[in-house]
């Protein structure tokens, strides 16, 4: 066996590959909030219930406190009355899938199982409810968004809605534009045709019900609607927990039966499975737990407050320098644009060669130009003015040498620009230019085989 130490010198050689969302440069994928306390409380949490298996909660019993406890606490931010039942899962993506299969199995009980249940979604609904579409063999049909203010197109849903819908899904807010779909309108007329609604609520869950308390103008997108019949909120985004934490939650407990996957007849142990995964471990329940308490109503209503504190900075500073949103803000998402295309790639590659990891969104006709997207959190009410002297000097300074080559290469070959992929900052713009330059089902592929590569 190695000396241990020797192992942890080298873990933590390991870390230095990744950035430190501490330093408030990241906008994407790390929800930070910036107080060590919540993470060294949520690491012990870890550390205490690794080696717990929420696979069976008879052996684990802290697994079923921790999963009631979580859910409860996620009950009470959307208003969920005593009929909604929940599941906490690893993810956003794993509560979809979960809420799209509960949506099948009721559809198939009360019409039959012949034909391809269909779900319908706007283009901005998340690439996991087209993920459960497919993983379940299921139809998805995608309707446009309102140019102006990207949200789906109320009469294009109905217009999709037919005897094969088994599920409408909306989101509350959608993740490239950050706005809150028409929930009301649509779950009235769906609860109508007796259609389900769910509303992925992943990014706004956990924050939506603080800003409205806060006195935001938040659009109604939770229980209070009639016609929501699930919800999906993630723990690991703006409820601050370690990543491993969402929870799916149904109106009815039909719909959860229709997620219980069961095999009581196998010559092992009794298999009953509320969540996709089978054994996991309870430590980001644990975790999630911790940070609930640690936080409290009054811990998330101060977070919320500096996400918008800085929301309100970097939107101010942005549209200062020209930038404009490309959608209302009704969220802590930013998605900025400029009339001039170059120009933001030129923001983007300036940015991240100062050490900034800022989302770069295509354009989709009709819809928006390239744009700027930023996941703001609490962490970044601290760095808002450092950012902004950065933001000044990319736009007004000239495009760095590395955009210039990068472009050469694109122009000559953009293939062979792929193998710059991982070795660049510029990475977010090679993509997108790759991606402007070959037909979609081929960029798919192409993307298929350079993933194997990249993980051999
Ligand atoms: C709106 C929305 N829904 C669902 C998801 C999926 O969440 P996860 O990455 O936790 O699976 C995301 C992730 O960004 C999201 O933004």
């Amino acid at each position: 066996m190695s000396d241990p130490s020797i192992i942890l010198e080298k873990l933590l050689d390991i870390k230095r590959l990744d950035v430190d969302p501490l330093r408030g440069r990241l906008f994407t994928y790390i929800y930070e909030t910036g107080d060590v306390q919540l993470k060294k409380l949520a690491s012990k949490a870890i550390e205490l219930f690794t080696d717990t298996n929420a696979l069976d909660p008879t052996v684990f019993k802290s697994a079923l406190f921790f999963e009631k406890e979580v859910v409860s606490f996620a009950k009470s931010l959307v208003h969920a009355g005593d009929s909604v039942v929940g599941t906490a899962t690893y993810g956003g993506t794993e509560s979809i899938m979960l809420a799209v299969k509960a949506a099948r199995w009721v559809y198939r009980r009360t019409r039959g199982a012949g034909g391809v249940p269909e779900v319908v979604l706007p283009i901005t609904g998340h690439p996991s409810i087209r993920k459960a579409a497919h993983y379940l063999d299921m139809r998805t049909i995608e309707v446009p968004v309102d140019p102006e203010t990207k949200k789906a197109d109320v009469e294009a849903v109905k217009e999709a809605v037919s005897s094969r819908t088994a599920l409408i899904v909306l989101s509350a807010p959608n993740f490239p534009y950050g706005v809150i779909d028409p929930i009301r309108e649509i779950a009235e007329y769906a609860s109508d045709k007796s259609v389900p609604v769910h509303v992925d609520a992943c990014v706004g869950g956990f924050i939506l019900p603080f800003m409205e308390e806060l006195g935001e103008r938040v659009e109604p997108f939770d229980f209070r609607v009639e016609g929501v019949t699930s919800l999906s909120m993630d723990a690991h985004k703006y409820g601050y927990t370690p990543k491993g934490v969402s929870v799916v939650l149904f109106g009815d407990e039909e719909f959860k039966k229709g997620t219980i996957f069961v095999d009581l007849k196998w010559p092992g142990y009794p298999l009953i499975n509320t969540t996709v995964l089978s054994s996991r471990s309870a430590a980001p329940l644990a975790a999630a737990w911790a940070v609930f308490n640690y936080l409290g109503r009054k811990g998330y209503l101060d977070m919320t407050r500096r996400v918008l504190s800085a929301r309100n900075k970097l939107y101010g500073g942005m549209r200062r320098l020209g930038f404009y949103s490309v959608a209302p803000l009704e969220s802590p998402l930013l998605s900025m644009a400029l009339d001039d295309e170059s120009e933001v790639f030129k923001f983007h590659a300036n940015m991240s060669l100062r050490g900034w990891v800022i989302g770069l969104q295509p354009k989709l006709e009709g819809v928006a130009p390239y744009n700027i997207h930023l996941t703001v959190s609490p962490i970044h009410d601290k760095v808002a003015e450092e950012y902004l002297r950065d933001a000044k000097e990319s736009i007004e300074g000239p495009p760095p040498e590395e955009l210039v080559k990068a472009y050469e290469l694109l122009e000559r070959d953009p293939l062979s620009a792929a193998s710059l992929i991982g070795e660049t900052p510029l990475d977010a713009i090679i993509i997108a230019k790759i991606l402007e330059s070959i037909p979609g089902e081929l960029a798919e592929e192409i993307a298929r085989q350079l993933t194997v590569e990249v993980f051999k």
